[in-house]
């Protein structure tokens, strides 16, 4: 019987043609291999639309070594494209359309507000939620602050800590403004009264990208460096959602993020919450919590937007032990687990999408078996394009509009 054929969607970095990940992608086709599946790597620009074909990225693990080859489309499609501003990400999005009746292990996310409003709707999590709202003039910040005495400013569509501004309330009755540009350069600290706030909010050059202001957690550590938690939600091979892991990160000094990229350090998850709780049963307690929040963000946003196979949570926790949701990254790195020292989290956050892939294979065989009394028509080693499958197969939602949000923060 043909092997299932998995396709791991990515985008080309430049005109160069290099891709990410690539020692990732290594990994998973080595684990599809020894799973029974074919796993290539390909671009939207590597798709030849009048043949139906795909130029494909194919790993060879015996030589280590990269070549090409022209084969069918793949049964199954793992998105792993970030947000770029280039034609490549227009190309995308015309893929992501033409294409949409193939079987995608994961939709696009959304932006950080629409999915925070949609995350809003469900009472279970808004006890997990900063107070949030979006961005139209300094009036949206000094009256968070009223309220708290921590405000984040953060562009909506924002990566690894890229233009965001912090502002706290001081005891003095002055605030203090630091932030990141959208470089991620440390923006040093800046006092100001509270009259000279709302220009020194307005001056805060945010591009023409829209933004959120957000509660902000106090988290700092004694060290005076902020932390916060990862946590990788995927489905396993049993197409059910798991935790896979959960990892800490700790910000450089004088830096208002914790993003490893933007050079924050990982640090088991017990490990920090030490720190400020020594309450083992506590401790479990947060960890649970956490991790029920964890599956019920994953299952909600799958029910709204569409098929998900992973999702990455940034956790904030305060020193009454509270769980705070930052932000949700759909398409998430894995590297927290090997810095943190968890290489067995790490191989199986490799794994469980390649399991995932397996299993929804066969549901879909299972499915179409059902469905065509016995005329399966793809049989071959890949799907036809063209050829839409069971009723239950495409009931996978169409995706139109451009509030979608293709980002990864490590
Ligand atoms: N509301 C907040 N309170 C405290 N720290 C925050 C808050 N929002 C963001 N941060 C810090 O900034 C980092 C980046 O913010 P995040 O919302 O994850 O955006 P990005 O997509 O750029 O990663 C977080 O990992 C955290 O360290
Ligand atoms: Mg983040």
């Amino acid at each position: 019987m043909a092997q299932p054929v998995l396709g791991i969607l990515t985008l080309y970095l430049s005109d160069r043609r290099g891709i990410e990940d690539k020692p990732v992608y290594e990994k998973m086709i080595e684990e599809g291999r020894r799973l029974g599946m074919n796993v290539f790597v390909f671009t939207p620009d590597d798709v030849d639309d009048v043949n139906a074909r795909i130029n494909a990225m194919i790993y060879k693990p015996e030589t280590k070594s990269w070549h090409r080859k022209w084969v069918r489309f793949p049964n199954l499609i793992y998105d792993r494209c970030r947000i770029q501003r280039s034609k490549r990400f227009d190309r995308l999005l015309a893929f992501r359309r033409k294409y949409g009746h193939l079987a995608f292990l994961n939709r696009p996310l959304r932006n950080k507000w629409t999915v925070y409003r949609t995350l809003g709707k469900v009472a279970a999590f808004r006890d997990h939620l900063p107070a949030t709202r979006l961005y139209q003039s300094a009036d949206d910040v000094t009256g968070l602050l009223r309220k708290h005495t921590l405000v984040y400013v953060k562009p909506i569509n924002g990566t690894g800590g890229r233009g965001i501004l912090r502002i706290e309330r001081l005891a003095s009755g002055a605030y203090s403004l630091q932030g990141r540009d959208l470089n991620r350069r440390i923006v040093q600290p800046r006092r100001v009264t509270r009259e000279q706030l709302p220009a020194a909010i307005r001056s805060w050059n945010m591009h023409g990208n829209r933004y959120i202001a957000q509660q902000g957690l106090h988290i700092k550590l004694p060290s005076g460096r902020v932390h916060d938690y990862r946590m990788l939600v995927q489905k396993n091979g049993s197409g059910e959602w798991e935790v896979t892991g959960c990892a800490g990160r700790v910000g450089p000094p004088r830096s208002i993020t914790s993003n490893l990229h933007g050079g924050g350090e990982a640090v088991s998850m017990n490990t920090l919450l030490r720190q400020w709780i020594d309450d083992e049963d506590q401790l479990s307690q947060i960890r649970e919590t956490a991790e029920k929040l964890g599956i019920g963000v994953a299952r909600h946003l799958e029910s709204t937007y569409g098929a998900l196979c992973e999702l990455a949570l940034d956790l904030a926790i305060d020193r009454r032990g509270r769980v705070w949701l930052l932000e949700v990254n759909p398409k998430p790195a894995r590297e927290v687990f090997i810095q943190a020292g968890e290489k067995e989290t790490y191989k199986t956050a490799i794994r469980r999408p390649m399991e995932y892939a397996l299993w929804l294979y066969g549901q879909r065989r299972a499915g179409r078996n059902k469905s065509s009394a016995g005329t399966s028509r793809t049989g071959g080693t890949g799907a036809r394009p063209g050829t839409r499958t069971s009723p239950r197969l495409s009931s996978f939602p169409p995706l139109f509009g451009y509030d979608l949000r293709d980002s990864e923060t490590p």
